[in-house]
């Protein structure tokens, strides 16, 4: 019998709307309907991709888990407790067990700290002695492929992007993480860099048995990183499922145009024409229905009335359209 793994992570109805000024003097309240009723979870071991263009709520969505900002509404699961339930986790356990590396890796830095410094800040500020902590951040920057004796001494600005964003790494795992969050951690770097530190990634996972959420507008790069892929369209999830379901057994159409729409690894492939033209719409005041509607070539009468629910058409493969949910009043049926 095949052994579901335990999911790590379970996120439930999470929700931020942030209040933003109205253009007029006195204009009524609005609000950025950033990350809107978001399910999912991640088991122990596996990377989940999130994908999804510009705005979609993807950062929202890792500062949410972070806590970095404070969910509308909405739980956080990890490790099967619940963050701020009575026997749950603390603010304190959930950084300690899920930390970010984000896309800048310049201004995660502190410019005054040299690296091992860095590095051994957090650690020191858990209550390790000093001496131990920088043994630590040594063996941490060796981990990450920095020889400890010509690296740990130096400061940010003497470091490359790479030679920096690996810093950002070892500072990331220090306190023993079970949850990277990797914000377009790579996405800054060139090419061969990128490949570099995402191979780094990789044999630092399977070393040391991390679980990963891999956000990037790069489809290539989490396509060969994720195990799971969740597509994300103006704050809500529009599909999920494996690296499979998603990169070659697309269902939604925002997932289709936005695999269509993807440059080719293939020189010789041209794309005439995107099958994703012009940007989503604002996110003060979302398309009633399917939020994809305006964009999508298959929209009927339905999809301006009703919200598609994200359904269940397969094994783990989840597709928010009214053309895969059977009676749901659009022609194309399932
Ligand atoms: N602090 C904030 N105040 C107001 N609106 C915000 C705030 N942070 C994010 N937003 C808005 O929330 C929406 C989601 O933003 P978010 O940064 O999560 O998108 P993203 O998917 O990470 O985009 P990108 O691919 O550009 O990084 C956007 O419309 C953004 O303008
Ligand atoms: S629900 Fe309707 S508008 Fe939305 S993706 Fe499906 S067919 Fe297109
Ligand atoms: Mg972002």
């Amino acid at each position: 019998m095949n052994v579901e793994p335990r999911p790590l992570l379970n996120v439930r109805n999470l929700r931020k709307y942030f209040p933003v000024r109205s253009d007029r003097l006195m204009g009524p309240r609005l609000l950025v309907q950033a990350v809107d009723d978001v399910n999912f979870a991640i088991a122990e071991g596996e990377t989940l991709g999130i994908v999804g263009e510009s705005g979609c709520g993807k950062s929202t969505t890792a500062r949410l888990l972070m806590h970095l900002i404070a969910p509308d509404a909405g739980e956080v699961w990890l490790g099967g407790k619940r963050l701020g339930g009575p026997d749950g986790l603390t603010l304190r356990q959930l950084r300690r067990s899920m930390q970010m590396v984000f896309q800048d890796s310049y201004a995660s830095l502190n410019p005054r700290l040299s690296v091992q410094d860095s590095i051994a800040f957090s650690p020191r500020a858990h209550g390790v002695p000093a001496p131990q902590a920088i043994d630590k951040a040594r063996e941490l920057l060796a981990l990450v492929g920095l020889d400890p004796d010509q690296f740990g001494r130096r400061y940010p600005h003497e470091l490359s992007g790479g030679q920096r964003q690996r810093i950002n790494v070892a500072r990331a795992l220090a306190l023993e993480p079970k949850l990277v969050i990797l914000d377009e951690a790579v996405s800054a770097l060139d090419k061969s860099i990128e490949a570099q530190v995402l191979n780094l990634l990789m044999d630092l996972k399977r070393e040391l048995r991390l679980t990963y959420l891999f956000i990037s507008h790069d489809l290539n790069v989490v396509q060969y990183v994720s195990d799971h892929v969740l597509v994300m369209y103006l704050g809500k999830v529009v599909e999920l499922g494996t690296v499979d379901d998603i990169y070659h057994r697309p269902r939604h159409p925002y997932t289709q145009a936005l695999l269509a729409s993807r440059p080719s690894m293939d020189p010789d492939v041209k794309i005439e024409q995107s099958p994703l033209a012009g940007d989503p719409p604002n996110p003060i005041n979302p398309p009633s229905g399917c939020r994809f509607r305006t964009r999508c070539a298959f929209a009927e009468g339905v999809c301006e009335k009703v919200e598609p629910a994200l359904t269940g058409i397969g094994r783990g493969h989840a597709v928010a359209c009214h053309m895969r949910i059977p009676a749901s009043g659009h022609t194309a049926g399932r």
